[in-house]
């Protein structure tokens, strides 16, 4: 559920009506709802009940200062996967003690900070990203905490370039090696074996694989536990599916009470990485329509977003619902193709959508909370848009619209 609601004919956020912030602040831009950031929080914090737990947000779908702050302000936990999300996390007042840092190809820096400012554990994806812990928390006189993040083999039935747990995948260790791997740290004299970690795919509609991975992991715990190797913590990632079309995505707590089907989870304390889930529906961008452009074989509405804005279309043939921000009441609805400026023929927000349109109105792509402003460009020279929070009557400029100068920021012509 979210705080995207029509009422007296025009589509509010929250409190705040959509078509008066446009006007306000411009097209295209961000408009994320505080209320619902924070429901979708709690739904994957409560689902725990007692269960000792960790809710790490998954900060690459929205990293925005303010809703990371909003979700440290709860006492979240993170999952970054670089060092400028490290940054951005501590900036906004996140635990360093809360992250956890996942992500193939840290670079030597990027551990010694991570080592240096204390974070929750690393999710190690590879041998060799171990031994290079090692030897630089040994150079530092530290103990680095590690889980391994395992690749269990799991279909996630996701979109292919959003799936993370095959063994062709490029993601974590696979299952097979994991027990040496987990041996060899266990000797290892600066590092301290924490959990183990996974993450199998993104936008997930069905928990079979989440319960296909768990039982490879909890059959894992065990025989690393029979050889006296303790596990704490289990990460269980991210990845659980929203709403954009049709799709049934099962709830958060239908998530949960499945997972703990199996008792044997209750030992553990449990991570999880939410992003998608908690951001996806808390987000819209708006647009305005430029022009309607109309042939007898196809129809176009030409907006002022594109691809550089929103590149999840293009990317993925993602689907995202497109709907007015003040329905008309008279006039026929047309099929339309919601297309960019963008020089690219997969600059497109939507294809064949039944919309009542004129130029100069305003257009709203739902879902748009998480993967959007964070996948944004400047690709065509385009500023990056605003994002603005509303919360309930009140609206906050969270991030300005881009200026020119901004575009060409640390460039230089070579010398006369
Ligand atoms: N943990 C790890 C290690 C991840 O790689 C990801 C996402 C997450 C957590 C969060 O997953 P979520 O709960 O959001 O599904 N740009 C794509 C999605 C890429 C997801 C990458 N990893 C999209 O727009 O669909």
């Amino acid at each position: 559920m979210d705080y995207f609601n029509y009422r007296d004919g025009e589509l509010f956020a929250e409190e705040l009506a959509v078509t008066a912030l446009a006007k306000e602040y411009g097209t295209p831009c961000y408009i994320y709802s505080r209320a619902t950031l924070e429901r979708h929080w709690h739904a994957f914090n409560d689902a725990f009940g007692e269960q000792k737990h960790l809710v790490c947000y998954a900060v690459k779908a929205n990293s925005n200062l303010a809703i990371l702050n909003l979700f440290a302000r709860l006492g979240s936990g993170f999952d970054i996967v670089s060092r400028g999300e490290l940054d951005r996390v501590l900036t906004a007042g996140g635990d360093a003690k809360k992250i956890v840092f996942s992500g193939v190809g840290k670079t030597s820096a990027e551990i010694r900070y991570a080592l240096e400012v204390g974070i929750r554990c690393f999710n190690v994806e590879s041998e060799a990203e171990l031994e290079r812990i090692q030897e630089l928390a040994a150079a530092m006189g530290k103990i680095a905490p590690i889980s391994l993040r395992i690749n269990p083999d799991v279909d996630a039935q996701t979109h292919p370039y959003i799936s993370t747990g095959l063994k062709e995948n490029k993601f974590g260790i696979s299952i097979e090696r994991a027990e040496a791997v987990y041996r060899h740290a266990a000797d290892l004299p600066n590092i301290s074996v924490q959990g183990i970690d996974c993450h199998i795919g993104s936008q997930l509609l069905t928990l079979s694989p989440f319960m296909d991975a768990l039982d490879r992991l909890l059959a894992l715990a065990e025989r690393l536990e029979q050889q006296g190797i303790q596990i704490h913590h289990l990460d269980l990632g991210g990845g659980l599916g929203v709403r954009y079309n049709n799709e049934k995505p099962p709830e958060p707590a239908d998530y949960m009470r499945q997972l703990f089907t199996d008792e044997r989870l209750k030992r553990y304390e449990i991570l999880v990485e939410p992003g998608r889930t908690i951001a996806a529906n808390a987000g819209i961008l708006v647009t305005k329509v430029e022009y309607l452009k109309r042939s007898d074989y196809k129809n176009f509405a030409v907006v002022d977003a594109a691809m550089n804005d929103l590149i999840r279309p293009a990317l993925y043939s993602a689907w995202q619902e497109i709907i007015p921000a003040q329905p008309r009441t008279a006039g026929e609805l047309e099929t339309f193709d919601i297309v960019g400026p963008v020089c690219e023929t997969s600059d497109f927000l939507g294809k064949d959508r039944d919309l009542n349109i004129q130029a100069g109105d305003f257009l709203v792509v739902r879902s748009a909370g998480a993967y959007g402003f964070a996948m944004s460009s400047n690709y065509n020279s385009r500023p990056r848009a605003c994002e603005l929070m509303v919360d309930k009557a009140q609206v906050y400029v969270v991030r300005a619209r881009e200026n020119l100068e901004d575009l060409w920021r640390g460039e230089a012509p070579l010398p006369a």
